[in-house]
């Protein structure tokens, strides 16, 4: 596992927007795994500034969602589908045509599940997956004791996640669903390059835990451990608890 400690959040977004215009230099039509949440954010505006600027051609790049809420009727501005649009696919200048995620309103959800495994792996596997941490460790939303070999599926929420969360719904927990479809951990080490920012010294023990602590499922992302090339870019804040 690749540490990189920079100052800031702006520093780690501008950094990781770097790895993505490699990537699509060497490979235009390359997937990328996109997170939600405040993290990414930096990354997604050095990106598209990048983009605007001409020195970083995205046009046929492909985005795939990493996780999505479950129930949210369609359309609702804080699905993952909706953010993801908004905050990515808009700012790149690219189609909706070249965006996937897994349907959180299907009936059969677990069939839904299953389905994106299938799609992501039609689509060629995905090139580099961007990942946030949560307080309690999880990524995408694996939660703390998750299987480490878990695949797409949904998921419950903890009650700190959805607390974490509820900023995004008027601080209103009560809007704040109970489920999401997220990749699983075992879905995520597939991707060839995960890539997870952490910023803040709210994560600062869950980035301790991650790359000193053991591999365990109670600390999801310490997964990324056994990922042959994941990179784990955290703030000096975020990294205030590393030894
Ligand atoms: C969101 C996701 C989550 C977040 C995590 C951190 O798609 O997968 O794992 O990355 O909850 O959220 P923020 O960045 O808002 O602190």
């Amino acid at each position: 596992m690749e540490v990189v400690i920079v100052p800031d959040a702006k520093a780690g977004g501008e950094l990781i927007a770097e790895t993505i215009a490699a990537l699509l230099s060497r490979k235009p039509d390359a997937l990328l795994g996109v997170a939600t949440g405040s993290t990414p954010l930096p990354i997604y505006q050095a990106l598209a500034a990048k983009v605007r600027s001409g020195a970083v051609d995205a046009s046929r790049a492909r985005i795939c969602q990493l996780d999505e809420y479950v129930g949210l009727p369609a359309g609702h501005p804080e699905s993952y589908r909706s953010v993801v649009l908004r905050e990515v696919v808009e700012p790149l200048g690219l189609s909706e045509a070249s965006f996937m995620g897994p349907d959180g309103s299907a009936e059969d959800v677990q069939a839904a599940c299953q389905a994106y495994d299938r799609a992501l792996a039609e689509a060629g596997g995905v090139d580099l997956q961007l990942l946030g941490i949560g307080t309690d460790g999880h990524i995408g939303f694996n939660e703390p004791c998750s299987s480490l070999a878990s695949r797409t599926r949904i998921k419950t929420l903890t009650e700190q996640t959805r607390v974490d969360n509820a900023r995004f719904f008027d601080n209103d927990i009560t809007q704040v669903p109970h489920h999401v479809i997220t990749q699983g951990i075992g879905t995520i080490l597939e991707s060839r390059h995960p890539v997870l920012l952490a910023t803040g010294e709210g994560k600062a023990d869950a980035v301790a835990q991650t790359v000193e602590g053991p591999v365990a499922s109670i600390v999801p992302a310490s997964a990324l451990q056994l990922h042959p090339h994941a990179t784990v870019v955290v703030d000096e804040a975020a990294a205030s608890k590393l030894k």
